[in-house]
């Protein structure tokens, strides 16, 4: 008689040292349009929250204020330690949609932010063949950056936020123009930092992306919060009409 095997639940990520996050009243304005508006959310789940909502619905805008790019209008974000300030910015990463890779080497673009921060001369060569490999570029180390395709470019971008460690990593479309075999390979290198600690925002019009990667869903409609939820019953039933509509495909208006 065949063994029954019941399948092996996900291991919870380990705790976040920046979590809980608290979003209370966050509004952004530019001129007279207020483009997020009374966004309240807490933030617990150290694994991956997903931001997703239709084109101009304020999700990359919520990244950035999240990361301190951008100050809100009114509103607050406390981390768990308190406001965002410059030594929590150290601590947190972002991935672009387009990478913004400099003019050098593979292996100096990483060199350079390990240098930057100042990771020990010494340990320098060994981190960057390390976080190399671990992006499959271990033969592109001495290629200018700016040649490689795309999804190398990504991969390099990913590890390259990876390499000091941070405790949060803020991702806005990593792989929208990425083949599903690089798109799979980002994705990897996410899981595996999450497995390491690293709690994820990641923002993504890939449904099939969010379902693989989310742990829970924020919502965004217009500047607003229309939901936030588990990503499981997110998945199977949304509360909003709004997200239901995303989810099917169907214009959200
Ligand atoms: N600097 C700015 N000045 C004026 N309007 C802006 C500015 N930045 C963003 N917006 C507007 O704010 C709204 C939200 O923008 P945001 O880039 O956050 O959308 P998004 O949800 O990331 O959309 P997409 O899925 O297309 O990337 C959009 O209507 C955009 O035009
Ligand atoms: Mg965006």
């Amino acid at each position: 008689m065949p063994e029954l095997v019941s399948p092996k639940p996900k291991p919870p990520p380990p705790a976040s040292p920046l979590l809980p996050l608290r979003v209370e009243g966050l509004c952004y304005e530019q001129g007279r349009q207020r483009l997020l508006d009374g966004i309240d959310a807490t933030v617990e789940h150290p694994g991956c929250t997903v931001i997703l909502g239709p084109n101009g619905a304020g999700k990359t805008l919520l990244l950035r204020l999240l990361h301190g790019l951008l100050v809100p209008s009114a509103g607050r974000i406390l981390w768990a330690s308190g406001p965002q300030s410059e030594a929590l910015r150290r601590r947190q990463a972002i991935v672009f949609q387009r990478p913004v890779l400099l003019r050098r080497s593979a292996a100096a673009n990483i060199d350079y932010v390990l240098r930057a921060r100042g990771f020990p001369r010494a340990k320098r060569p060994g981190r960057i063949a390390d976080l190399l490999a671990l992006a499959g570029l271990d033969d592109r180390a001495a290629r200018p950056a700016r040649v490689l395709s795309g999804g190398e470019q990504q991969r390099l971008a990913l590890v390259r936020a990876l390499a000091l460690e941070p405790d949060v990593l803020f991702l806005d479309e990593p792989t929208a123009s990425l083949d599903p075999a690089s798109t799979l390979a980002i994705e990897r290198l996410i899981r595996l930092a999450q497995g390491r600690g690293v709690k994820s925002f990641l923002v993504t019009h890939d449904i099939g992306q969010a379902r693989r990667l989310a742990d829970e869903v924020l919502f965004l409609h217009h500047g607003r919060l229309d939901e936030q939820a588990a990503a499981k019953p997110f998945f199977k039933a949304p509360g909003s009409s709004r997200a239901r509509a995303y989810l099917d495909g169907r214009l959200v208006l």
